[in-house]
């Protein structure tokens, strides 16, 4: 952009928004993607376009990190230095990286060829270490893979385009369906015609894993080639770009469909074995791979999943799906019975749905465990109109990777929640908010969102049904306290990601003032199994203090690092030497950072206790780092305290003041081990930053210290 010109490029790139202040962020994130960054100019055009003081505009520009007020040099990479990638060797890899580009961190070289920053995490922990080069994601990186870090700069350095959010504006015109007979028939009918849609194709599905995940780690040159491969071979075969199962660890990874065959996965899979592998499956014998078949017995050397260690002890409901079907298909996900449990509960009245809920004992998966049907009977007992739903998506939680994979897995899965949600609740509008960074989330559920509108399962009259709700996507622009609901409410409404005082709480006075239900992505998708399934069925998988299945994402230096799903009430032993296989290289368990920087190190000695929410292991978020003996407490907690200081928005004194001086106390207690009183003080203050603080941000941001100090006196006072 020239001088101070106002820029054609950016007029076109906002004309679609209206002019109201809820676009402020979106219209933000278009005109940065227009224009690399966000000059002064920009700024201007955008308070022009939507009629918001420039100030305020300015506000919000410097409030979200991902918002770039200055330009970046023609390449940019960014190393992650959160606690996963920390173990397995992030630090080094950032050193690395400035020395051999001659730059320093935070900082753009001379010749403007590079800028390189450090970042708290990608939320792909599995892939550790991680690296982002002009926004593509690297994982499993090496020190040789920094020394030519050339061959990953892109032509264009910006982020790829993301979905734009007025596309599936709030008041789209939906389709409308003809009345129906019932919910059910109606989606008997849909499904009946991807049946017939499904006969024209071919027999062989052959699925790459191109989740964040598989795509960091070059599962797209392999699904090149396997389409070179299949048509060179002259195989008929349908070959998809699928999602993650959960097995991270074993991407890039092929997944195996054909009738009378056991589903199945191969692990680790190059483009060099490609024709040796069509060759055996055109056979019938050993397929040469190593893997996991959904079958009684070993099948062609693959093990079954009964006596497969990363899958005999999971149970899977919301992620049953992630793998095995095509994430861009409404097809392949009403085939497997996606929007069955709307149909069912479209039949109903609404209360039924909301009963059923509240016998599946489901408690809210975002960290509160509070109970969701309680909140949905408030919404629907609340007055005023419209009402919404919110599917909290924000997902920035250093450590914690859960539901970008249930978003990128089974985007329908989470439509379909959502909409379930809307009718029990009384809301006529949903709104899916996703992490600004998790492109593939919101471009998987952008898709989602725009074949249920085609097939009348959005829109005046879901599935013929005298029940009227649209679905509008919106993305954030980074931030941990955003995800906080209502700084969430407040993004969306084009402000500062600041939370809101409680009461009133979101139910009675949330969006505009109107009823609002925000729901993490794993609790509304599960609603879907617990209506289709049965309350009865979902709350039996769990524990009475936890019903159901909880997923989380297992990290650290350990053998098959991934997204799992068991029965509530595990522990984290069967997290991590079972499921997760242990550390690798005959490493000794330390611990076991749970729950991000809200959460503590847990030590290896309660690793047998059973993780329950508020019981002595909580299992949090879902986040859990294995950390090995010999790995600094210290380092681990100044990480996480580190983190929560940054990311405080400020808006009170013990949070914003506090906690940053918590951070200096450790740093005064590593300089001077010998001086007493560090101990108390700290105590001192941590209990004021946690009774005085507005939101969790602040309440949970001095657990980590305290708890480490209870746990690892020695190693954080520097005494022996
Ligand atoms: C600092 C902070 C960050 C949060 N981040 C998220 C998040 O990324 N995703 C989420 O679902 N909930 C997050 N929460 C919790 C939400 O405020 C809210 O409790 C949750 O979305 C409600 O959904 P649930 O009842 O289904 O758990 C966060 C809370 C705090 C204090
Ligand atoms: S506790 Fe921290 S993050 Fe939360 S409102 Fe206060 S200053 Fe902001
Ligand atoms: S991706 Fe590096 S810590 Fe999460």
């Amino acid at each position: 952009m020239r001088g101070e010109d106002p820029s054609p490029e950016l007029m076109e790139a906002l004309a679609p928004f209206p002019r109201e202040r809820t676009w402020l962020l979106p219209a933000l994130r278009e005109a940065q993607e227009a224009l690399g960054h966000l000059p002064e100019v920009a700024l201007a055009q955008v308070a022009a376009h939507l009629r918001v003081p420039l100030s305020e505009v300015w506000g919000v520009a410097t409030g979200y990190p991902e918002l770039r007020l200055a330009a970046r040099g023609h390449h940019h990479a960014r190393v992650c230095t959160g606690v996963s990638c920390a173990l397995l060797g992030g630090g080094e890899l950032l050193a690395e990286t400035a020395r051999r580009h001659g730059v320093a961190v935070g900082d753009t070289g001379a010749d403007r060829a590079l800028t390189l920053e450090s970042a708290d995490c990608f939320f792909e922990c599995s892939m550790a270490p991680m690296i982002e080069v002009d926004g593509a994601y690297h994982g499993r990186v090496t020190p040789d893979d920094v020394a030519h870090l050339d061959r990953w700069f892109r032509a264009h350095a910006h982020h790829p385009a993301a979905p734009r959010s007025p596309a599936h504006a709030i008041d789209p015109a939906p389709a409308v369906t003809a009345p129906a007979e019932s919910a059910e028939a109606a989606l008997d009918r849909l499904a009946a015609a991807a049946d017939m849609r499904q006969r024209g194709r071919p027999a062989l599905r052959l699925s790459v894993q191109m989740g964040t995940c598989g795509r960091a780690v070059n599962a797209a040159e392999l699904l090149a080639a396997l389409h070179r491969a299949v048509a060179a071979a002259r195989i008929d075969a349908e070959v998809v770009a699928g999602a993650c199962n959960g097995m991270c660890y074993a991407a890039p990874s092929i997944e195996i469909t054909h009738p009378g065959w056991p589903r199945a996965v191969l692990e680790r899979v190059t483009v060099a074995a490609l024709p040796a592998l069509l060759d055996a499956l055109a056979g019938d014998g050993p397929l040469g791979a190593t893997g996991v078949a959904w079958s009684e017995a070993a099948w062609r050397g693959l093990v079954p999943a009964a006596r497969h260690p990363f899958w005999a002890g999971q149970e899977r409901a919301l992620l049953a799906r992630a793998g095995a079907i095509d994430p861009e298909s409404l097809d392949d996900a009403l085939l497997h019975g996606a929007y069955r449990a709307l149909a069912h509960a479209l039949d109903r009245p609404p209360v039924e749905v909301i009963e059923a809920v509240k016998a599946s004992g489901l408690l809210g998966r975002g960290g509160a465990f509070f109970p969701t049907a309680s909140k949905w009977e408030a919404c629907r007992a609340a007055a005023g109109e419209p009402k919404y739903v919110v599917a909290n998506g924000e997902e920035g939680e250093p450590g914690i990777f859960k539901d970008r994979h249930l978003m990128e897995g089974d985007p329908h899965q989470l439509v379909e929640g959502a909409l379930i949600a809307a009718y029990a609740t009384g809301a006529s509008r949903v709104i899916l908010y996703v992490h600004g960074e998790a492109d593939l989330s919101a471009e998987r559920l952008e898709r989602a969102v725009a074949q249920a509108e085609e097939a009348g399962l959005i829109g005046d009259r879901v599935l013929g049904r005298d029940f009227a709700c649209a679905v509008e996507l919106r993305r954030g622009a980074g931030g941990f306290v955003l995800g906080e609901e209502t700084a969430l409410l407040e993004s969306i409404e084009g402000r500062r990601a600041q939370p809101r005082t409680r009461p009133p709480f979101p139910v009675e006075s949330g969006l505009w003032g109107k009823p609002t239900v925000i729901n993490n992505v794993e609790t509304l998708s599960a609603i879907p199994a617990i209506v289709g399934r049965g309350a009865a069925w979902f709350a039996g998988l769990g524990t009475p203090k936890s019903p159901g299945t909880k997923v989380f994402g297992l990290s650290g230096p350990i053998a098959r690092p991934g997204v799992v799903e068991v029965r509530s009430g595990v522990t984290l032993q069967a997290l991590i030497e079972t499921i997760g296989g242990g550390l690798t290289g005959g490493q000794v368990g330390l611990g076991a950072v749970v729950g991000g920087p809200s959460g503590s190190i847990v030590p290896a000695a309660l690793f047998d206790v059973v993780m329950e929410p508020r019981g002595r292991v909580s299992p949090g978020t879902g986040g859990i780092v294995a950390v090995p003996e010999g790995a600094s407490v210290v380092e681990i907690v100044k990480t996480l305290l580190r983190f929560n200081a940054q990311e405080s928005c400020g808006k009170c004194t013990p949070c914003r003041e506090g906690t940053p001086r918590l951070l200096a106390l450790i740093e005064e207690m590593e300089r001077d081990a010998a001086a007493d009183g560090h101990t108390t003080r700290a105590n001192e203050l941590a209990e004021a930053i946690q009774l005085a603080s507005l939101c969790g941000l602040g309440q949970a941001a001095p657990l980590a210290l305290l708890r480490a100090l209870e746990t690892y006196p020695n190693d954080m006072t520097g005494r022996s």
